[in-house]
């Protein structure tokens, strides 16, 4: 995040003081309100839902209020073929040509690779090589398949969120690319593959960023990558979300986390208690607070305001 100036945080609403270019969503699930909010606070050139979307209504109709702030885009994720409504109000939305499944659209300015779904061992386990996967296309699937097995003529609704070696190889040769999207996870996550490391670096990235595991984590900020691995990844809860470029906290800023904690805190009104000078602080700022060392006090204070305390 650009530095905030505490004098400037009453003067430029806040979409002028810090506007991402790319803001990621872990799976919504069917809730959209966090990806709402979100984009209402932050407007971002564009956004990027991480699959397991799940929507109860068309995507269009889900999002209608935010699709003149923002463009968004998709990939899909395994709950995306669940239900017959799962598949149909994202596949079959107003909004299915802004999947990024296979291919590398220009975003924002930057050029992102999509890989929807997961991998299925009845499809392809890709810890073994790729020759010996049970199917090399939904083609080939299709084919070894009775009519009456079929789900509109095609492979079963399930495995349209499998991927197919065909779709995985056509997207490796398909680069360069800045960023990757994916609903499964790199190597670094307990859960992950070798196969999406190994497309992050075939596609040149810089940037590796996932769904599925619930849980928000910056693998090189957490130690379980090295600094010096040729992308950074980042995995994005549901419910949250990943801005981009990063909202690091520049000199004279307060950190990011004690901003998103007043946000939450106090709404709007959270640059206006920061700026405040407060008797408990001996008269400083909370923001001034924050920036010279004492932001774990700061910390406190929201927790504890938040929990109910009169601070
Ligand atoms: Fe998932």
């Amino acid at each position: 995040m650009k530095p905030l100036i505490p004098s400037d945080l009453h003067a430029r609403p806040e979409h002028e003081r810090f506007a991402p270019k790319l803001m990621f969503f872990g799976d919504p699930h069917g809730d959209f309100d966090p990806v709402i909010a979100a984009v209402e606070r932050f407007q971002p050139e564009a956004i990027v839902l991480l699959g397991d979307i799940q929507a109860r209504r068309p995507l269009q109709i889900e999002l209608q209020s935010i699709l003149s702030l923002t463009e968004v885009y998709w990939i899909h994720g395994n709950h995306d073929t669940d239900g017959d409504l799962d598949y149909q109000n994202l596949f079959e939305s107003d909004l299915a040509d802004r999947s990024l499944h296979c291919r590398i659209v220009s975003v924002a300015g930057y050029q992102v690779a999509g890989l929807g779904g997961i991998f299925r061992s009845k499809i392809w386990d890709p810890r073994r090589p790729i020759d010996e996967a049970a199917f090399q296309s939904s083609d080939a699937m299709r084919r070894t398949m009775k009519s009456h097995e079929r789900w509109r003529d095609g492979i079963s609704r399930k495995h349209r969120s499998s991927i197919f070696p065909d779709e995985y190889q056509r997207l490796l040769r398909s680069g360069p690319a800045d960023i990757l999207v994916a609903h499964e996870a790199p190597s670094a996550h307990p859960h992950g593959w070798k196969a999406i490391d190994e497309l992050a670096v075939k596609l040149g990235v810089q940037l590796v960023v996932h769904g599925h595991h619930h849980r928000s984590v910056d693998y090189v900020g957490e130690g379980l990558m090295p600094a010096a691995a040729p992308f950074r990844a980042f995995g994005v809860d549901t419910g949250s979300h990943l801005t981009w470029p990063r909202d690091e906290p520049g000199p004279g800023g307060p950190p990011q986390d004690v901003l998103d904690l007043a946000t939450q805190v106090f709404g709007a009104a959270a640059q206006a208690w920061l700026d405040k000078p407060h008797e408990l602080l001996d008269g400083q700022t909370p923001a001034t607070l924050a920036v010279g060392g004492g932001a774990d006090r700061v910390r406190s204070m929201l927790i504890a305001i938040q929990h109910g305390g009169v601070v």
